[in-house]
């Protein structure tokens, strides 16, 4: 890294969304070949600052400089322009096109009459590559899933050679496997010259990728932490502005060993096959796996989205068919997909209306009254989860990323049921959040008996919050392991046996 002018600086930047001071007087620096980390809890103004950077917003005041020259973007092609290129945390692609397409959207080679399809692709291609070998470039995006989609945008970022590229919480769909290959692709990156600002709610990749840690908290700038420095508590301690709570949450007995959900030889073709197990009442199941190896798929076809071929479920020990969701949906059974933003949100609608819509009916009673009731339970929920907001009649799309989370958690919170099967529950959402996220799901269990799986990329989540984990691999299952026996290399090796 060279001492010289940095390519990229921040200073003084402060951004208002009204009443609201998403960011205050920032300053930060970006060296030649540096990965520079900015580690913040959800809502810190991390996004924010990064959206910026790359031009898809203008700051209230401050000033940007490239090359130690003072410069303004009006558009994210004037960013482009001077290198910077940014992968969003939000998924931001043309569903119906190709991933070559995506990847060279606005850049595609040729004369400006006739564009080089076959170039184009090409280039598409050796990107995509560097990045992950499985993904097929003539794939629609709307087949992939939201990891492979996550991918593709880094890509899509690589593709334009910039100098300084953005990654906006790219490892929060990911499993160890591509966490590990993108992780030493942007090493990469910083070893060929090129500069890095990196965000990621996960601290162990954090410390070992970055040389440079700023922390940000209620959008100001509060530390810079050397990876030296940057132990975990340090970093928890300067997020939250307080020490971290420790020590684990106190293991408990589950008191009953009835079975609520029992899954036999379910099987589906080209998803996952021969699939049993039982889940107990009041019992929390972790799910393990690699991407692709049909964790989503079972959850799916248990909920009635999809049909198994063979095999069968009880509920409560009677067979049960769900034909679609609502039919599982009123048998108590509720699955919380990966993919909450496309089938969660309402962009138009107030939080409050996004947490409460499913569950309207619960509501009863005069209009005045079901809204306040509604209001108060909302409230409850997102404060137990520490979810930051101003007011609940805000459009929930003022919410930062993983606040919007908090919300959607809540809303299949405020249902009656029997099993909850949550996929990523706690994805992108900060660590003071999750641990109040995981206590929610604990209490949940022990007052209401519910029975919840858990599917997570997260070894460390399962471990903290699971009873029992259950590790798939290649659509089979490896094998169901106790908290008290599991380890994060055991539950590896079974995973790979
Ligand atoms: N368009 C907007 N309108 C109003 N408020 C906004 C808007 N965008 C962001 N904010 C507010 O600015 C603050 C910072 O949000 P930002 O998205 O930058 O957080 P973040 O650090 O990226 O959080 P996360 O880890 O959850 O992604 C939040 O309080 C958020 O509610
Ligand atoms: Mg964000």
């Amino acid at each position: 890294m060279s001492s010289s002018v940095p390519v990229f600086e921040a200073r003084g930047v402060s951004k208002l969304f009204g009443p609201v001071t998403a960011l205050s007087d920032v300053s930060v620096t970006l060296n030649r070949g540096e990965i520079h980390s900015i580690i913040g809890e959800n809502g810190a103004g991390k996004s924010t600052l990064m959206n910026i950077i790359c031009g898809r917003l203008a700051p209230t005041t401050g000033t940007l400089l490239v090359d130690g020259n003072e410069t303004h973007f009006r558009v994210p092609k004037d960013a482009q322009a001077q290198g910077i290129a940014i992968a969003p945390q939000e998924i931001n692609l043309v569903p119906d096109l190709t991933v070559a397409e995506n990847i060279m959207l606005g850049r595609q080679l040729g004369g400006a009459a006739r564009i080089d399809w076959k170039a184009t692709r090409a280039n598409a291609t050796r990107h995509l590559h560097q990045v992950d070998h499985t993904i097929d470039p003539s794939a629609k995006v709307s087949a992939l899933s939201k990891a492979q989609q996550q991918l593709v945008q880094i890509a899509r970022a690589a593709a334009t050679e910039a100098r300084i590229i953005i990654f906006d919480e790219p490892t929060a769909t990911l499993t160890y496997r591509e966490e590990e290959a993108l992780l030493s692709y942007i090493e990469n990156l910083a070893r060929e010259g090129r500069s890095a600002f990196y965000i990621s709610h996960r601290l162990e990749e954090v410390r070992r990728l970055s040389h440079r840690i700023t922390v940000l908290r209620d959008g100001r700038h509060v530390g810079e932490l050397t990876p030296e420095e940057a132990t975990r508590e340090r970093m928890v301690t300067l997020m939250a502005g307080r020490p971290p709570k420790t020590g684990a949450q106190p293991r408990r007995e589950i008191a009953t060993t009835e079975t609520v959900l029992e899954v036999q030889g379910l099987s589906r073709a080209h998803e996952f096959r021969d699939l049993s197990f039982a889940l107990r009442k009041g019992e929390i199941l972790g799910v393990s796996g690699l991407i692709g190896s049909g964790r989503t798929e079972m959850a799916k076809c248990i909920f009635g989205a999809t049909r198994a071929d063979a095999g069968q479920v009880r509920l409560n020990g009677q067979p049960v068919r769900f034909d679609s969701p609502l039919q599982a949906i009123q048998a108590g059974v509720i699955y919380l997909p990966e993919e909450r933003k496309q089938e969660g949100i309402f962009p138009l609608l107030s939080i409050a209306e996004n947490t409460a819509l499913p569950t309207l009916d619960r509501f009863t009673g005069l209009l005045h009254l079901r809204n306040r009731e509604m209001l108060a339970e909302v409230e409850r929920l997102a404060i137990q989860m520490k979810a930051k907001f101003n007011s609940l009649k805000d459009p929930i799309v003022s919410l930062s990323g993983g606040n919007q989370q908090k919300f959607i958690i809540a809303r299949w919170l405020m249902r009656d049921a029997k099993v909850l099967i949550m996929d990523e529950p706690t994805r992108g959402i900060d660590v003071n959040a999750k641990f109040e996220i995981q206590s929610v799901l604990r209490r949940l269990t022990e007052e209401r008996g519910l029975s919840i799986i858990v599917i997570s990329s997260e070894m460390e989540e399962l471990l903290d919050v699971a009873d029992r984990i259950l590790v798939m691999h290649e659509g089979a299952i490896k094998g169901i392991v106790n908290r008290s026996d599991a380890t994060q290399e055991g539950l590896l090796r079974l995973a790979m046996s």
